[in-house]
């Protein structure tokens, strides 16, 4: 995948299997099969404060996939070109977003839990965090 070319069209959203009881919910989440990539590494966000927004970098190679895990926030996503935003509300839904793209997580409501699963380990070379620098990186293709 050529990070450089991706946009905001190759973002997906992403609808799991809800196995439902009376007594609650189960979502399952299996390699290659529910995603398109495997897990090497989970994190998850919480405590947001009102009003704060997380993210505001791109990555070179990492492929994520973000799930709110409870309650809910927006993903402004963002391509160099184009933007996007993607409100999760829903833990049986995830949006996929491959390389190369900006992204900011904005709104959190109270609680909201944002569960990320991540294609790669933690590489802080992996990170464009810089917008003008990110726009340069996009525009090298073009
Ligand atoms: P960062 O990805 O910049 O957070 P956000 O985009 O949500 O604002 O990460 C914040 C800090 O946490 C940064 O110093 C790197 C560190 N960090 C890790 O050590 N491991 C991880 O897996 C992640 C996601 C972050």
């Amino acid at each position: 995948m050529d990070s450089k070319k991706t946009t905001i069209y190759d973002c997906s959203i992403i609808h799991f299997n809800k196995i439902t009881n009376t007594a609650g919910n189960i979502t399952p989440i299996e390699n290659s099969k529910d995603i398109p990539f495997d897990v090497n590494r989970v994190y998850y966000l919480y405590d947001v404060p009102g009003g704060e927004s997380r993210g505001g970098h791109a990555h070179r190679e990492l492929q994520q996939l973000i799930i709110a895990g409870s309650g809910s926030f927006d993903i402004l996503i963002d391509d160099g070109k184009n933007k996007r935003v993607v409100n999760l509300n829903r833990p049986y839904m995830g949006l996929y977003i491959p390389p190369g793209l900006w992204r900011e997580l904005l709104n959190f409501s109270s609680g909201a839990i944002c569960l990320v699963l991540a294609s790669r380990e933690y590489d802080e070379s992996d990170y464009i965090r810089d917008y003008e620098g990110f726009l340069t990186f996009k525009k090298n293709t073009r």
